[in-house]
């Protein structure tokens, strides 16, 4: 039987910081209600300490949006924070309190300038405020990957004990390899498991490397329930976890992960189209699963390959993802047999064999020319050809 990962998107916080993404209340709802057709299992609405403006947000998308997806925002380890978090999630449905508090020495250090053990009471006792507030609370060690083994974990302990509900395990500068992460997160779910097995482990990575898909999925792997992302991978810096990707590669490779999400699939890449239309930031063509290229073949062999079977050169049907009509986009390259697919596609059969080489070699003077042909570029090639005939 797989096992069920509970997707939490983290694109109206981690993702909204961006410089660049500001998104209104209005425009933040709106993303909110496709997240919640696209079925994610929680929202991260926001930071409501941050600003009125986030406050607002986080209110109304609970209100609006909480009735059927959870929904919570994020607190440091203060007590105005967790009032903040808690006044404008109170009315949904299933809401939560997520609390970050770093565990590394150079945040314990530099960043609070006080003990380890001072740090880890300031964590337990925010918990314990929280708890009088909500029954669920979300504890993050920030920069979990580059803490102590031993300090993260007798903080995860400590937390665990003064009430908390899930503890998410933050990649937070994108510093960690897959198989150490893995490593840290099997460690991590054999203590909890016998500590307390209904507390849910969850991961929220980095992608500074490029590695923050590829660590999550190590994460599950090893045992992490839950995982944090945003769609895009819009976030800090490189960004955040990939929502499209890490879903598509647990779907794909069902068999070998043997887990499974509740995302609707076909809705992905309309959510992706919404962002960067409400945020202005465009995805590379190239992105894995959303970026304009992600199921475009465009050299001649895998277009050949494709019109014979799709599964030569698919892992994946572009319907799956949301993509409704897939174009072969013709090159220079593409070769007789999708040239004469897409003539055909488009009504132009021709069993002239002359014609069919004339018509070839104007593609070809085309291709040269522009590159990419689209279908529109074919019509006016064989309209014209045939106009002149
Ligand atoms: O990157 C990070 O550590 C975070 C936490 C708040 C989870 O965003
Ligand atoms: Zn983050």
């Amino acid at each position: 039987m797989n096992r069920s990962i509970i997707v939490l998107d983290t694109t109206l916080r981690d993702g909204e910081q961006v410089p660049g993404a500001k998104m209104n209340v209005s425009q933040k709802v709106e993303f909110a209600q496709q997240l919640k057709r696209l079925n994610v299992d929680i929202i991260e609405a926001g930071f409501p300490a941050s600003s009125h403006g986030d406050f607002q947000a986080v209110q109304e998308i609970a209100r609006k949006v909480g009735d059927s997806v959870s929904v919570t925002a994020l607190a440091r380890a203060v007590k105005s924070d967790i009032d903040a978090v808690f006044e404008s999630i109170r009315d949904a449905e299933d809401p939560f309190i997520h609390i970050v508090l770093g565990t590394s020495d150079i945040h314990v250090e530099k960043k609070f300038n006080r003990s380890q053990d001072a740090v880890l009471q300031m964590g337990v006792e925010a918990v314990k405020y929280a708890k009088t507030l909500l029954p669920n609370v979300q504890y993050s060690t920030e920069d979990a990957s580059r803490s102590d083994f031993e300090y993260l974990w007798k903080t995860i302990e400590a937390v665990v004990k003064a009430g908390a509900t899930m503890i998410n395990v933050p990649d937070t500068v994108g510093y960690a390899v897959p198989e150490e992460f893995g490593d840290l997160i099997r460690r991590i779910n054999d203590r909890l498991k016998n500590l307390n097995d209904n507390v849910i482990l969850s991961v929220h990575c980095h992608n500074d490397l490029g590695l923050a898909t590829a660590n999550t999925l190590s994460a599950i792997k090893n045992g992490a329930e839950k995982i944090e992302c945003t769609i895009n991978g819009l976030g800090e810096r490189a960004g955040n976890t990939s929502l499209e990707e890490v879903v598509m590669s647990l779907k794909v490779r069902e068999n070998y992960y043997q887990c499974r999400t509740n995302i609707h699939t076909q809705e992905l890449l309309k959510t992706s189209r919404l962002l960067t239309y409400l945020t202005g930031l465009d995805v590379q063509v190239n992105k894995a699963i959303t970026g304009e290229n992600a199921f475009a073949h465009s050299s001649g062999i895998h277009q050949d390959g494709l019109l014979k079977d799709k599964q030569v050169y698919e892992i994946m049907s572009p319907e799956e993802v949301g993509v409704e009509k897939m174009e072969l986009i013709l090159t220079a390259r593409s070769g007789r047999h999708a040239f004469k697919n897409a003539v055909e596609k488009l009504g132009f059969a021709t069993d002239d064999a002359n014609e069919f080489e004339h018509l070839f070699e104007k593609f070809l003077a085309l291709a040269d020319a522009k590159k990419e042909v689209y279908d529109h570029d074919l019509f006016y090639l064989v309209t014209g050809h045939r106009s002149q005939a």
